[in-house]
């Protein structure tokens, strides 16, 4: 899966002319609606911390809690695919839909959409009461 990922980020910026900026991608945010400029490779959860979007992530991005977990609402279908891992951790969040992943997991190679599920996200919670 790495190997693939790694070749789609060669392809795009083997077809970058010369002088041409690298390719970067549209990340959303709901429901702040924020939309963020993302590198190819970079994992949803990296892209919300460097943009100050509240997203919990108690295990520091290693797979092993679901509190960054986000429900994707366009893009879904040109996501790279989820790892077992993924899938087990996955299945103790809270308000699990079929687009659902874990934001830690997952790389951007494509413009996306997603949700932070407001009920399970503590930061979220926090930056509300004040
Ligand atoms: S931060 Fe813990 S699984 Fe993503």
């Amino acid at each position: 899966m790495e190997t693939q990922q790694t070749l789609e980020v060669c392809e795009v910026n083997d077809k970058l002319k010369e002088g041409e900026a690298p390719r970067t991608f549209k990340v959303t945010f709901l429901p702040m609606g924020v939309t963020i400029e993302a590198k190819p490779g970079q994992n949803i959860l990296e892209i919300a911390l460097a943009n100050h979007i509240p997203l919990d992530h108690n295990c520091g991005g290693n797979c092993a809690c679901s509190t960054c977990h986000v429900i994707v609402k366009d893009g879904f279908d040109k996501l790279p695919p989820m790892s077992d891992e993924e899938s087990d951790q996955l299945d103790e969040a809270e308000s699990l839909t079929l687009t659902s992943r874990l934001g830690c997991q997952v790389k951007v190679f494509h413009d996306i959409v997603v949700e932070i599920p407001q009920g399970s996200n503590q930061t979220w919670r926090k930056a509300e009461q004040h």
